[in-house]
């Protein structure tokens, strides 16, 4: 069993952070993204693991290296454009070879790896096994048709969905799913389409079968997505702390606090995750905040939010909450008067006052 991980695409919905940066590398939880899919593969077994990536991209490469730290061996299979994820399929096809494989889209953050599903599969012996699960909106996903314990059709957003199944970014295939993808046109807007591929299995008669995923699962594809999948997994931390907190401040709850890090006359209540070089100084965090490293949060308060690496945050009147921030972000209070707003804000860049 080998494993297909993607980590290329557009990430137009995550912009600006994405203008910078890779979405997979943004950290959840204070782990970066790509980094969950990769210790799912390897909680499972998994050596050989193949990352796709955009191709004029190295940055992935430079998070990740060989694997070995992880115990894997990754392979790097570039993507000269996002072409859709069954064109992710087809040019990993001689790194897949004839093994069997799970093709697991590296923005989807759940609970509980990915274990069980390759159990299911390889107890179906089917051709394909997608893993599912019960969504509120079905009409946003590509939705399963099931009869029998066997999927019969896949829709994508159907406007009338004939179940509440999404099919998630899980799917478990043979190598008959080579014939599919090399079989499939490109769909009205440019993509080699994965559903499409699934139909052309369940046309030719092949074995579909199912898991329910029955615990959380996100596709993390927006900011809200982040800032849930982020409350996520902090509901599954444990306290931890490295750091100094001195005695005029509070920390309750579960916490996590990284070396060098300094709690000064503040208030963190958990879950929440603190990293290393960071200062918290007359301020309050909040449930479900994940500061990076090298942060300094003074005068503040921030609950749940995401903040990266190197970002200051000083003398803030409004709690600032609901907020993702890229690296080394500054939100200061002005010294000098005129006291106006000012801002300096890359393209695409989101901000929301009182
Ligand atoms: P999507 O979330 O469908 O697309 P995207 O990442 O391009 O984002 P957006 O819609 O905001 O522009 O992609 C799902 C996963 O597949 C994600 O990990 C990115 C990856 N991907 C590729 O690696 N190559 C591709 O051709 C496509 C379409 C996606």
């Amino acid at each position: 069993m080998k494993a297909l991980i993607t980590a290329g695409g557009h990430g137009t919905r995550l912009r600006p952070i994405t203008h910078t940066q890779n979405k997979h590398l943004i950290p959840i939880a204070n782990k970066l993204m790509l980094q969950f899919a990769l210790e799912f593969a390897q909680d499972a077994g998994i050596i050989d693991v193949g990352i796709v990536i955009n191709s004029n991209d190295e940055s992935i490469k430079k998070a990740f290296g060989d694997g070995t730290d992880l115990g894997l061996k990754l392979t790097y299979i570039p993507q000269d454009a996002p072409l859709g994820l069954a064109h992710v399929v087809k040019i990993s096809e001689s790194f897949i070879g004839d093994d069997n494989f799970i093709f697991y889209l590296g923005d989807n953050i759940l609970v509980g790896g990915i274990k069980k599903f390759i159990g299911d599969f390889e107890k179906n012996a089917s051709n394909c096994h997608l893993v599912l699960s019960k969504v509120p909106d079905p009409n946003r996903f590509g939705v399963a048709e099931v009869v029998d314990d066997r999927i019969v059709s896949i829709e994508e957003k159907p406007d009338n969905p004939k179940s509440d199944l999404a099919v998630t970014g899980i799917y478990l295939y043979d190598k008959n799913i080579f014939e599919a993808v090399n079989n499939i046109e490109t769909s009205p807007r440019g993509e080699l389409e994965i559903s499409d591929a699934h139909q052309y299995l369940l046309d030719k008669g092949y074995d579909v079968s199912y898991s329910e995923i029955t615990g959380w699962w996100k596709d993390t594809g927006k900011p809200s997505d982040l800032l849930e999948a982020n409350r996520l997994v902090l509901d599954n931390i444990k306290s931890d702390s490295k750091g100094i907190v001195d005695k005029n401040s509070t920390v309750s709850g579960r916490v996590q606090i990284g070396a060098n890090s300094r709690v000064i006359n503040s208030n963190i209540r958990g879950p929440a995750i603190i990293g290393d070089n960071t200062t918290i100084e007359e301020s309050y965090v909040g449930p479900y905040s994940a500061i990076g490293k090298g942060c300094t949060i003074s005068g503040s308060e921030v609950e749940y939010s995401i903040i990266m690496d190197g970002c200051q945050i000083n003398q803030v009147k409004r709690r600032i909450e609901s907020s993702l921030l890229g690296n080394d972000v500054e939100i200061l209070r002005s010294k000098t008067r005129p006291a106006t707003h000012k801002f300096m804000l890359g393209d695409q860049s989101r901000i929301e006052i009182e």
